[in-house]
């Protein structure tokens, strides 16, 4: 039965929560497998609009089992933040699974990230300052908390007073910041062990044995394939593995298991923070995208940079994440425009590039060769099937769809869950 993995085709906010959703009823499993509460996902159902960071959107579906894998850097406090808020709009939000391998964001990791970013100046990265890149260097270091070992308070403080070690001397020596306190950091670590302990499994085995029973997986990405930290745009990405390949990892469902990827990728191009981004409009087109398209982050509420279809970075994602279908978001935000230029390769010093260059340099110096297709004016967001979309919505459809490497399965159309164009079914 299947395990099927959404991932973010360009640099993240492709609107994936509406995807997952779009299936939510289908799936009996939904996994979190990368980032923390970095992402955003923006869900509407009916009047009501749920604005998640940390927890899996499948949350929201009645009757699925939402996973937090180990793959996940956890920052406890917005854990029951997110929580307590769903249940106080009724949410039920008991099935929640959280893996005991996943890591937790300690406070002197937030603080780190912040004055990291602040210490590199102009070469900042632009991160979301909730401690995603400090904790993961903890893990891959071995100085990492896990969930399971809040559970031990030896453990926990054996481990607080080994990562302090360092950090003080870097919160100190290098930054001029006070010390941290390590019965602060573990006292604040097992205010929620109550809370923690029913949620918290082996979800490695309880993934395996839903499949084996015959269940639907759904993985979800968090940030998306630009932002992952092997096949992003480094160093300008999250510390994550973004892409299906992570899926496997972040949640210990083995590759032979994963059935079908799905890619979200916008009808445009938007990108949060800094780094590379060859097709960002920086006049009044850009402008009336962040405006139409509503393009302000929903973690930070930055302003997001905007820019036309890259087609090289759609082929990118469908080749490194083997997407097996594509779900084309927020096509109405295209409508009303009378050209719709699509980035079909790159010029770098006089040579075409149809694929990524191989050096970031000659990223950062692409220049966007564009095709122009012609727009239209016609309101879509009632299209329930292809044939209701105006010819040249169609014809926008089907060039890049032919220019990405993977079939077109779903189109948005407007915000709301059924605002959607379904062309060949996703599970
Ligand atoms: P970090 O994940 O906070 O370390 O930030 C690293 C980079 O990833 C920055 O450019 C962020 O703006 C970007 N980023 C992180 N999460 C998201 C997301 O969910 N959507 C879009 N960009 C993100």
């Amino acid at each position: 039965m299947p395990a099927v993995v959404i991932v973010g085709a360009q640099w993240g906010d492709e609107g994936k929560g509406k995807a997952t959703d779009l299936l939510g009823s289908r799936v009996d499993y939904v996994v979190k497998f990368n980032g923390g509460n970095n992402a955003g996902h923006t869900v509407v159902i009916g009047d009501q609009k749920y604005a998640l960071h940390l927890l899996p959107s499948g949350i929201l579906s009645p009757g699925c089992v939402p996973v937090i894998g180990n793959g996940v850097v956890i920052d406890l406090s917005v854990l029951f933040e997110e929580i307590d808020a769903l249940q106080a709009r009724g949410i039920d939000t008991s099935k929640l699974q959280v893996s005991a391998n996943a890591h937790v964001i300690a406070d002197y990791n937030r603080s780190l990230d912040k004055v990291t970013e602040r210490f590199l100046g102009s070469r900042k990265i632009g991160t979301t300052g909730r401690g995603i890149g400090p904790t993961y260097a903890d893990k891959m270091n071995r100085l990492g908390i896990r969930v399971q070992d809040v559970f031990d308070e030896k453990i926990l403080r054996q481990k607080v007073e080994g990562a302090l070690e360092l950090k003080n001397q870097i919160l100190t020596k290098v930054y001029n910041r006070r010390a941290v306190d390590v019965d602060e950091i573990v006292d604040e670590l097992l205010s929620y062990v109550d809370r923690l302990r029913p949620m918290v499994s082996d979800t490695p085995l309880l993934l395996h044995d839903a499949l084996v029973a015959g269940k639907t997986v759904l993985l979800e990405a968090g940030q998306a394939t630009l932002l992952d930290v092997d096949h992003g745009t480094y160093p300008f990405v999250t510390s994550s593995s973004a892409t299906a390949g992570g899926a496997c990892t972040g949640s210990g469902i083995p590759p032979t298991r994963i059935d079908r990827v799905i890619g979200i990728v916008k009808a445009y191009t938007t990108r949060v923070g800094e780094g590379p981004f060859p097709t960002e409009l920086h006049d009044d087109a850009g402008e009336h995208l962040r405006k139409t398209g509503l393009e302000y982050g929903t973690t930070t509420g930055r302003p997001r940079r905007c820019g036309w279809f890259d087609a090289v970075i759609a082929r990118y994602a469908a080749r490194i994440n083997g997407v097996t279908d594509f779900v084309l978001t927020k096509l109405d935000v295209l409508t009303g425009l009378e050209k719709v230029p699509v980035c079909v390769a790159y010029d770098v010093a006089g040579v075409r590039h149809d694929e990524m260059p191989l050096s970031q340099s000659d990223f950062h110096h692409a220049v966007p060769i564009y095709e122009e297709l012609p727009g239209w004016t016609d309101d879509i967001s009632a299209a329930r099937t292809f044939e209701d979309l105006p010819k040249n919505a169609q014809a926008y459809v089907t060039a890049v769809e032919k220019m990405s490497g993977a079939r077109i399965s779903a189109i948005g159309v407007g915000p709301d869950r059924d605002h959607t164009v379904v062309v060949h079914d996703l599970l």
